[in-house]
Formats: C-alpha cells, sequence, structure tokens
C-alpha cells in the first residue's frame, strides 16, 4: 500500500550533514536511486496520483527533477519540459529569479515548450523554502498553462515552503525532519 512503499522509500534515503555548507543536512536521494524497488515505487507513486486528471506537461527542474520527471512523463503520456540554471537552454527563454536555502539563482524554459492549454505538474527531488517550486510555477503560468500541483519526494516541513506557495498544492513522499 501507499504507506509501506513510502516508508521503503523514506528509509533508502541517505542525510548528509553540513553539506554543501556548514548546518545543512543534505537528502541525499542517489541511495535511493541504487535501489530499482524504491526508485520504481516513487515513479509509480506520482504517476497513480496524476494518471486520468488530464495531465499534459511535466516540467522537471534542474538537476535532480530530470531523474524523476522523464519517466513521469512517459508514464503520462506528457511532454516533459526541463527547467534549467540560466544559460544551459539554448533557444529563446523566459527567465524567473529565486532564493534558495543557500544562495539566489535563476531558473529558465523554453519560450513554446508550454502552451495555454497545457495542464502541468512540476516535479523535483525535494522542496525546502519552495523559492524554486514558486518560480517554476510562475514560468509556467507565464506563458500561460495551468499548474495542477507541484510533486517532490522530499519535504523540509520547518522551512514552511508551502507557504510561499500559496493556494498552489504541493504532493510530497516523505517529510523530513
Ligand atoms: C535543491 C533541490 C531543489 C531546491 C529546493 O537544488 O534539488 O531544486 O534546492 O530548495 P528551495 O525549496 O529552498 O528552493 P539545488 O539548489 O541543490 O540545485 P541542484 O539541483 O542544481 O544541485
Amino acid at each position: 500500500d501507499f504507506d509501506a512503499r513510502v516508508a521503503r522509500i523514506a528509509s533508502t534515503i541517505r542525510v548528509i550533514p553540513d553539506f554543501p555548507k556548514p548546518g545543512i543536512m543534505f537528502q541525499d536521494i542517489t541511495t535511493m536511486l541504487l535501489n530499482p524497488e524504491a526508485f520504481r515505487d516513487t515513479i509509480d507513486l506520482f504517476v497513480e496520483r496524476y494518471k486520468d486528471k488530464g495531465i499534459t506537461v511535466i516540467a522537471g527542474v534542474e538537476a535532480r527533477g530530470f531523474i524523476f520527471g522523464p519517466t513521469i512523463a512517459l508514464a503520462l503520456n506528457a511532454k516533459f519540459i526541463p527547467l534549467r540554471k540560466p544559460k544551459k537552454l539554448p533557444g529563446e527563454v523566459i527567465s524567473e529569479e529565486y532564493s534558495l536555502e543557500y544562495g539566489t539563482d535563476k531558473i529558465e524554459m523554453h519560450v513554446g515548450a508550454v502552451e495555454p492549454n497545457d495542464r502541468a505538474v512540476v516535479v523535483d527531488d525535494l522542496i525546502a523554502t519552495g523559492g524554486t517550486l514558486c518560480a517554476a510555477v510562475k514560468l509556467i503560468e507565464r506563458a500561460g498553462a495551468e499548474v495542477v500541483e507541484c510533486a517532490c519526494v522530499i519535504e523540509l516541513p520547518e522551512l514552511k515552503g508551502r507557504d510561499k506557495l500559496g493556494n498552489k498544492p504541493v504532493f510530497v513522499l516523505v517529510k523530513a525532519d
């Protein structure tokens, strides 16, 4: 069932203290990727949630949204759109600045990647302050499409990232403490 699969997923996520800076407890999903059952369960839980919801776009946030997003997109027969760090996308882009748990950054999306009738889900490994997902939602909505929900493997609830997303729903599998 759902809880058993989530428990197995949670057990495969490694926490690395003081990375990339002192005081940050880094939630490392690469150890989950070493466990095909847990990796598959992660993909399946997202696909089960979004199948039959008319989702036409999965937008993955660089870098770890690229690990989960494409497989989910293919299972849903949806487009996959990479949301990238600055100056990586070769075509015409729109950009959004955001503040990170550590520093500030910007994400970009190709013009024409989404269309006004699209229904999108934004996928990433983790929501911390929510700045990244907030910028991702703004990018897609500026292009005229609807963001139905954001989906992450892990949430750091203490950082209250959901507050930054306002009334945009955030679906997470694992809450870290
Ligand atoms: C991490 C994580 C999310 C973001 C969440 O990415 O993968 O994308 O931070 O933080 P927020 O909710 O406070 O915005 P990171 O900055 O490590 O970039 P990377 O994936 O390119 O390594």
